[in-house]
């Protein structure tokens, strides 16, 4: 292919991906399926290896991320970013309202729109492509985060339509309800601690060094404000409507998240809707905005000194209960980390009946200056359990004593530690705290790490507390005896729990390397690094740049790693296991390839020459990924006999590629 030919093939690839890309995100409403997306995408990503003059700064390749800032830049707003004033109180609405009648000129007509909680952001748009988003800051000058905003799916990397050259837009970046659930969901089970609420965790992803994690954590945008000398347009509804036409993500009439109104009736018949309707949405919001919509009032009106007195944004009151704390217990996690729980008198909150609040960490519940027997304000938010939020002091008893953070681990007595710029203490006795232990044996031997048949918790707390099992290795040293001996144990179910323990020394390697519990080493990073060293004594010998320089993995990872192997201990339970047999290399597997690289299968039903897992093993040393259930994410469907007619009726509607035992085999060569 000529260099002219390929330009013009990546700008109309990169027009067509945009626009489907477009109508995915930003309309919900695609036209073609993912298979068809990412077959467009991949020929794109090719064509701009083959010739990088022309992998553009808008190019939708770019949506993947990969872009590392090490710094953020500071940049000073060209408009200043100013806040918004803002009230709990309907009666100081009305006062607002009535005095901007006296001070505005002609008729007035409100926009009410939503309060996104969520982290401001000015984005820049030259001559239609992104150029610059900054975050707000002080006000005056915020940091470029252009990397990671450009991996948001519905902020357009490059406008359609008639849009002004110069201009910055303004709008709220947040993490949808769904994206934060899940991300904690994985952060569980790689033993992390959990991230507080979607706010928060919105504003440290924007700021992360890795565009590549942001990519994949889901960050969502709705854009509020256009500003720039030459618009041309007359009104804040108009711009949002025009923004709309240029690509954006804009708040939608239709679900009333935008409405404009001409009067004080009008602006609490939306606050009331949305002081009920705000828990069935999938993100969060803290209130609704409401602003004056012609700009030639607004301009007349102008700002106080830091908000303008053209809007004002109403804020909803947390559902808040009161209830009495009892106390304050201390969970210890597998990883060692200690999480303060409020064990609160029971009480009803939005709908359920809550027991138990978290306290995150230490400095939070100095911040509370919590005391035994305190009655504390619960509210619930986006986080998974409820909060604490505040204390009445009013009933608090004089010679109450102040809770002070424990000093030494609940379970084993060693004292905690916290480390620099953590929020979390934990005990650092990981391998002799029972708590810790039991909990590493649990992951050790769980479906996703060795899978052992015949050995359960209830199982592992026995052995543990019989002391006849101490670390992993002490399991494979387990006699019939010793087995039989435990209580509810009988000939079978011993000999059961053994064989499970010899089958587990076939399983691969990354399953080895993920069970034996490296902190922060989860399922996907066990693979990458499994894949890249291909054997524990590699690994081992792996410098700090050796292992950042492997994909996705970033300096935290790199230093738990070599933090590992530096424990002497860690090192003679490798050995031991090594001794009994596990895998600690990676068996190259016949006839692995990366020809299903980033494609998603579900495989169903009874097959002939294969099992279930056999094919899907298959699938993923071909580079492909299994996922449990069908959605428009879903490439695939292997298809056996007896799969479920509702299934293959789901799949083909969604025009997912169904495939029978032979097409699989077929599509392998
Ligand atoms: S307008 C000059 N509209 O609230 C006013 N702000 O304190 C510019 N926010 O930092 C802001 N939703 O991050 C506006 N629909 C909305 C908003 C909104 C959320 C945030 C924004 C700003 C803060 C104002």
């Amino acid at each position: 292919m000529n260099k002219l030919d390929a330009k013009e093939e990546i700008l109309k690839l990169s027009e067509e991906i945009n626009h489907h890309n477009h109508l995915y995100y930003v309309e919900s409403n695609p036209e073609i399926s993912d298979y068809d997306f990412d077959q467009l995408l991949n020929r794109l990503q090719d064509l701009e290896k083959q010739f990088p003059e022309f992998a553009f700064d808008y190019s939708p390749t770019k949506r993947v991320g990969g872009d590392i800032t090490k710094k953020f830049e500071t940049v000073v707003h060209r408009f200043p970013m100013l806040s918004l004033s803002n009230t709990y109180s309907e009666e100081e609405i009305e006062e607002w309202e009535t005095r901007l009648k006296k001070l505005a000129e002609g008729e007035l007509e409100y926009v009410c729109e939503l309060k996104y909680d969520g982290v401001a952001i000015g984005i820049r748009y030259e001559n239609g492509v992104l150029t610059r988003a900054v975050t707000r800051g002080d006000g005056t000058q915020g940091e470029d985060v252009t990397a990671n905003v450009k991996t948001i799916r519905t902020i357009p990397l490059k406008l359609k339509g008639n849009f002004p050259n110069d201009f910055e837009i303004r709008g709220e970046i947040f993490m949808p309800l769904k994206s934060f659930q899940k991300l904690n969901e994985e952060r569980e089970e790689n033993g992390e601690a959990l991230f507080a609420n979607p706010r928060n965790t919105a504003s440290g992803t924007l700021k992360m060094q890795d565009s590549k994690v942001v990519a994949e954590r889901g960050l969502d945008s709705y854009l509020y404000g256009v500003y720039g000398n030459e618009l041309n347009l007359l009104g804040h509804y108009e711009a949002v409507e025009t923004a709309s036409s240029w690509g954006f993500k804009v708040p939608q009439t239709e679900h009333r998240f935008i409405q404009k109104t001409n009067s004080i009736d009008g602006i609490m018949q939306f606050i009331h809707y949305w002081d009920k309707e705000r828990h069935n949405l999938p993100f969060e919001i803290d209130g609704v905005v409401i602003k004056v919509n012609d700009y030639e009032q607004q301009r007349k009106l102008g700002f106080t000194a830091k908000s303008p007195r053209w809007a004002i944004a109403y804020k909803f009151k947390a559902e808040r209960v009161e209830t009495k704390l009892i106390e304050v217990t201390y969970q210890v996690g597998r990883t060692g980390s200690i999480t303060p729980v409020a064990n609160l008198t029971p009480i009803q909150l939005g709908g359920t009946t809550v027991k138990r609040a978290s306290l995150h960490n230490s400095d939070q519940i100095e911040k509370l200056d919590l005391h035994d027997g305190d009655f504390v304000y619960v509210e619930k938010g986006g986080e998974i359990i409820p909060k604490i939020v505040g204390v009445n002091l009013d009933k608090r008893d004089a010679s109450a004593t102040k809770i002070h953070y424990i000093e030494n681990c609940p379970e084993c007595q060693t004292a905690l530690v916290r480390k620099e710029g953590e929020a979390n203490h934990y005990c650092p006795n990981e391998d002799g705290c029972p708590t810790q232990m039991k909990g590493k044996l649990e992951h050790f031997i769980s479906r996703k790490a060795l899978n052992v048949d015949g050995l359960g918790a209830e199982t592992i707390d026995v052995l543990y507390d019989k002391g006849l099992v101490r670390n992993q290795a002490d399991l494979y040293d387990l006699t019939f005896d010793q087995v039989v001996n435990l209580e509810r144990m009988a000939d079978k179910s011993a000999n059961n729990l053994l064989l499970g323990l010899k089958a587990s020394t076939n399983v691969p390697f990354e399953r080895v390397l993920f069970a034996i519990g490296i902190r922060f080493v989860g399922e996907t990073v066990a693979k990458k690094l499994a894949k890249h060293f291909k054997n524990i004594d590699a690994l081992k010998a792996a410098s700090f740049d050796d292992l950042v320089n492997v994909e996705e993995i970033g300096e935290k990872i790199a230093i738990s790693v070599q933090h590992y192997f530096l424990n002497e201990e860690h090192l003679a339970l490798i050995e031991r296991l090594r001794a009994a047999g596990l895998q600690f290399e990676i068996v190259e597997k016949e006839g692995a390839s990366n020809k299903l690289e980033g494609k998603a299968f579900v495989v169903s039903g009874v097959f002939t020459s294969f099992s279930r897992d056999e094919i899907k093993e298959v699938i993923e040393s071909n580079g492909g990924k299994n996922v449990s259930s069908i959605s428009s994410k879903t490439d695939f469907v292997v298809a056996g006999e007896n799969m479920g007619p509702a299934k293959l009726k789901k799949a083909s509607d969604l025009g997912i590629t169904i495939l029978s035992e032979d097409e699989f085999i077929q599509l392998l060569g």
